[in-house]
């Protein structure tokens, strides 16, 4: 079925994320690369993962499922036309990283998506990886998929990104392994850096220099390192839907073990513990991308405001942060927070229309809006459609646990993206969901 029935119940108790969607994806696309077998552990089994993963068996990585781990062989930097179009599914990050890795690499690509990727901006990687000598062609209307990459000859570039955007970025960065001489980005506004921490586990030789990040290029025959094994942690952005579910509900208590901890993706604790939140943390592992534990203990929260360089380390919960806000005491005012436009769907006008539903006053702005609380929650009167975003779906059903009577949701076949497993876990929590 693709619409859920979700019950008003409180949340507390302990679980644990999948994998992280980001690291994921870049490990699938680094492990494929490299010489030799790399073990996986905790490689997310969501779709946008599995999607990535897929296009680089179809390039020639070899990828097996057993005893509980991936095993991904890579092609030691020889990858091969596809016979088929890669069908990249809902991910954008698969799609604009692999964009970037295969420009330079001699083959010719095409890459597909479903109606939400076939939606999104995607001159923003076209600009740089042409600048740098790839052919890309985006055979959509508006510089959207299909894109078609023939290989060409790259270059090393200086390139200043527009945008702070670590899809962007990891792209330009990829598209480097490729080039002849050194790729420089400079981000407006630090951004996720999990490539840069994989590139440096795998001694891939990148420099960074606060916003500056060099990588030296293995020219037109491709990269060449070891294989390697890599853990991947449980994904944040997966925990956030629990964190808020349980912050701001006094008495509630969750306990989330071995979840990624990157300060570059964690933003959303500090807005949390701003608004009045009991969380905390404890770092397992300092090394490479970090991880760890998070308790909360649920309280009254007030509304707060956050924007600037917070936006680009908590831009995938700003929906359910928008959630804390209708919960809140006063005022949560989100702005700088545009690129939420182009997200899976526009997620500033679909959440503000979801809130409006539940009888929440919300303020609609340009990059953000203004979340006026605590609501007075009323069951809303259409079914809820998550149009395909699966943190549009997660978002509002953490919501009616707070609401006042059963709400169905439509579409949610998105949460399996990035969270298969939401409806057993908001079960296990003691949710009910059918
Ligand atoms: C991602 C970066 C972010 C984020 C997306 C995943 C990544 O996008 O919203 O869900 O894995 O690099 P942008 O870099 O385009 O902001």
């Amino acid at each position: 079925m693709n619409t859920k029935t979700v019950v008003p119940a409180e949340l507390s108790g302990a679980v644990t994320v999948p994998g992280d969607k980001s690291i994921s994806q870049r490990v699938a696309m680094l492990a494929s690369l490299a010489d030799g077998t790399s073990k996986v552990t905790g490689y997310l089994n969501g779709e946008d993962a599995r999607s990535t993963l897929s296009a680089m068996e179809q390039m020639g990585a070899k990828a097996e499922f057993r005893d509980g781990a991936l095993f991904i062989t890579g092609v030691a930097g020889k990858l091969r036309s596809p016979d088929e179009p890669l069908n990249m599914g809902n991910s954008g990050t698969g799609t604009r990283l692999l964009a970037g890795l295969v420009a330079g690499a001699g083959i010719e690509v095409t890459m597909i998506g479903d109606d939400s990727l076939s939606s999104r901006p995607m001159g923003r990687i076209r600009q740089p990886l042409e600048l740098m000598g790839a052919h890309i062609g985006l055979t959509g209307e508006k510089g959207t998929l299909p894109m078609v990459i023939c290989g060409g000859k790259l270059q090393g570039i200086g390139y200043l990104l527009p945008m702070a955007s670590a899809q962007v970025k990891s792209c330009v960065l990829l598209a480097g392994l490729y080039a002849a001489g050194k790729t420089t980005v400079i981000e407006p506004r630090p951004t996720r850096d999990h490539t840069e921490k994989l590139f440096q586990a795998l001694e891939i030789p990148i420099k960074i220099d606060g916003l500056e990040i060099s990588i030296e290029g293995f020219g037109p025959e491709g990269p060449k390192y070891k294989a390697r094994d890599f853990t991947v942690p449980g994904d944040f952005s997966s925990a956030s839907f629990w964190i808020v579910a349980v912050a701001v509900r006094p008495g509630a208590e969750l306990l989330i073990e071995h979840v990624g901890l990157n300060p570059r993706r964690t933003a959303l604790l500090d807005v949390m513990k701003r608004m009045g939140a009991d969380i905390e943390i404890t770092v397992t592992e300092e090394k490479g991308d970090p991880y760890g534990t998070i308790k909360v203990r649920g309280a009254s929260l007030q509304g707060t405001v956050i924007e600037g360089d917070e936006i680009p380390n908590l831009i995938d919960e700003l929906p359910i942060i928008s959630v804390a806000g209708a919960l809140a005491e006063g005022q949560t005012i989100i702005r700088d927070a545009a690129e939420l436009r182009v997200k899976e769907s526009d997620r500033i006008a679909e959440m503000v229309k979801n809130l409006r539903q539940f009888g929440v006053d919300v303020e609609e702005k340009e990059d953000g809006m203004i979340v006026t609380g605590p609501a007075v929650l009323k069951t809303p009167d259409a079914v809820i459609d998550s149009h395909g975003d699966h943190r549009i779906a997660m978002s509002v059903a953490i919501l009616n646990t707070f609401g006042t009577g059963p709400i169905a949701i439509e579409n949610v076949g998105c949460v399996d993206t990035s969270y298969p497993e939401f409806w057993e876990h908001m079960e296990q929590l003691g949710g009910k969901s059918e």
